[in-house]
């Protein structure tokens, strides 16, 4: 399975050596499959994305993370990786992989790939050995016999995150029925054995391979998944199908886990310029999280609580304080996300009523059909949230189309569903493809440019309505979702970028603001205008200020840049200051 390694002689990041680039980057994600297909197969691919690149160079972001692109069957898109040092001929070639690197490397934008080390595809030739009865294979991965008569029964009571049980019985040479294996996720991703280092030298293999080609990092799948207590125990009943990582299970967050970063730290560590390791780990408190950024483990890792929260100050307040007290104490930084690809987009989460308590993606995918979504207040909320993100010390991670203000896409047809979470739960819960629907570029009608004319159809409907929200229809209105996208992250770079910590405002009722040195950001999640004090000058705002008398205020469901005039200062004395570490501390 391993390719020869190319020469890498020369491969250098050249935007600006700036080996502190990731703590306060804004990073955007693309999800291969649904960014643009360059060849019209209605299946989005690397030339596609190679062509596209100078939209997100324009757009301003400072880095790329792309999804998994690895030959895979594609039973959890391309999250079931069959080979980790190669590209899927969907997608392309290594060679493409290649040319999009150094195109990327000249629009100055770095690039961050996926790592998936928690499983593989059951494709994969390790474990298709295993299946074939190889000793050395079987113990790469968490083979078991059933508990029960004949061992029918699953070997202890560990859940799929995707639904149903964690275990899946192997079917022998023969055709008897043989072992259980272990799968967190689809039976098609069988789960690695950490604790052989068979499987510990293959990733630090597989890291090298990419990181000779020049590949800036990588963000890890499942982080928190790796290490399974010892004996494989009984965990007990899970939280929820889609997010069961919300209290100690012994499937989860495992201490013996940090060991292996800190290996993968080294290794990033000892190339010029250093990789970053970023982690994707569902953890029960910001207290775990902060373990897997300690010294010497890994650069980064996702803050998933502004993205469960809903809209409202109190919840988004808490979810930031929590976020910069983690990064004060681990020196490492916040790393914000509104939206990812395995959660409902953030139109659609903020166009109904907001509950009082953070919800799970899942449970918020369960609510679509008792309550009718309000787009254009989801739209409307969104534009405020980015504004917030944008000004918070740190790091900042968007998902593809959310600079158009796309929505959610609840009615993809029963038929073409892809996501296994809506067979694995049983059709309850319908899973993650609408957040993935391909993007609309530009025309009128599907595929809106998505694919070359001709192509077939795209791997999922785009509703008829995209062709407002096209990248072309926007381009052309300087009050579209984009334009704002465009000047939140311009202004970032002079504003907040290399700001001070944050200091908290004292504020009214329904908002909350804070301040960076002179700049300030203030966002109302109330139902009233807001009054704002006076001695600021607007500078931007996700919808028009509206006046107040002598003062302006900011209406319901926005947010506003401000700078201060005259060093007037209304600081809530309270509130103790906080965003330290996010800078540029030796880690
Ligand atoms: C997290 C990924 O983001 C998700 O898309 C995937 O299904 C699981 N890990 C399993 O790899």
């Amino acid at each position: 399975m391993t390719v020869p390694l190319r020469p890498t002689a020369g491969v250098s990041n050249t935007p600006a050596e700036d080996h502190d680039w990731w703590r306060t980057a804004v990073v955007y994600q693309v999800y291969p499959r649904s960014f643009a297909d360059g060849d019209g197969d209605g299946v989005g691919d690397l030339p596609g994305l190679r062509r596209r690149l100078p939209y997100l160079a324009d757009l301003g972001v400072d880095a790329v993370w792309i999804n998994p692109w690895y030959p895979s069957p594609m039973a959890d898109g391309g999250y079931d990786v069959a080979d980790f040092r190669d590209i899927d001929p969907t997608f392309g070639t290594l060679d493409d992989a290649e040319a999009l690197l150094a195109d990327a490397r000249g629009l100055g934008l770095r690039v961050i790939l996926d790592i998936v080390p928690n499983h593989t595809s059951t494709r994969h030739p390790w474990f298709q050995a295993a299946l074939r009865g190889d000793p050395m294979a079987r113990s790469l991965y968490h083979f078991a016999p059933g508990k029960g008569p004949h061992g029918a029964q699953p070997p202890n009571d560990w859940q799929s995150a995707f639904g149903g049980p964690a275990w899946a019985r192997e079917t022998r040479p023969d055709g008897s029925d043989g072992d259980w294996y272990l799968h967190l996720y689809a039976p098609e991703q069988a789960d690695l054995n950490w604790a052989n280092p068979v499987v510990r030298e293959e990733f630090l293999d597989i890291l090298r391979f990419w990181f000779d080609r020049g590949v800036d990092g990588f963000r890890i799948d499942v982080a928190h998944g790796l290490v399974k207590a010892e004996g494989l125990p009984d965990g007990g009943p899970l939280a929820s199908a889609t997010s069961p990582h919300t209290r100690p299970h012994p499937a989860w967050d495992q201490p013996g886990v940090h060991e292996i970063y800190r290996t993968w730290r080294t290794l990033a560590d000892s190339y010029d310029p250093p990789r970053v390791l970023v982690a994707e780990a569902w953890v029960p408190s910001n207290e775990r999280l902060a373990r897997y950024v300690q010294p010497g483990c890994l650069h980064s890792a996702f803050q998933f609580d502004l993205l469960r929260s809903p809209w409202r100050h109190e919840t988004l307040r808490a979810s930031v304080n929590e976020g910069l007290h983690t990064a004060a104490v681990t020196r490492a930084p916040s790393t914000w996300v509104l939206a990812n690809h395995d959660v409902p987009r953030q139109v659609t989460r903020y166009a109904r009523s907001q509950p009082a308590e953070s919800l799970e993606p899942d449970e918020e995918r369960r609510r679509w059909p008792s309550e009718p979504a309000d787009l254009d207040l989801g739209r409307r909320r969104a534009r405020a949230a980015f504004m917030l993100v944008a000004a918070l010390p740190g790091a900042a991670y968007l998902f593809q189309g959310e600079e158009l203000g796309l929505e959610e896409v609840e009615a993809i047809p029963d038929h073409l569903r892809q996501d296994p979470t809506w067979l694995q739960t049983g059709q309850q819960d319908p899973g993650r493809d609408g957040c993935r629907v391909p993007l609309p570029w530009r025309g009128q009608a599907p595929p809106f440019g998505f694919s070359p004319e001709g192509a077939a159809d795209a791997w999922l409907p785009q509703p008829e309505h995209w062709r407002s929200w096209t990248v072309a229809a926007q381009s052309e209105d300087p009050n579209s979702m984009l334009n704002l996208y465009r000047q939140v992250l311009a202004l970032r770079r002079s504003l907040w970028q290399h700001a001070e910590p944050l200091r908290w405002l004292a504020t009214p009722e329904g908002t909350l603001a804070f301040a960076r040195g002179a700049a300030e950001c203030w966002v109302n999640t109330g139902k009233r205008a807001a009054d704002m004090p006076s001695g600021r000058q607007p500078l931007l705002s996700s919808v028009p200020m509206a006046s107040s008398g002598a003062g302006r205020c900011l209406p319901p469901d926005a947010t506003a840049y401000v700078l201060r005039e005259n060093g007037v200062d209304t600081s809530d004395s309270r509130a103790e200051r906080v965003g330290a570490g996010q800078g540029r501390p030796a880690q």
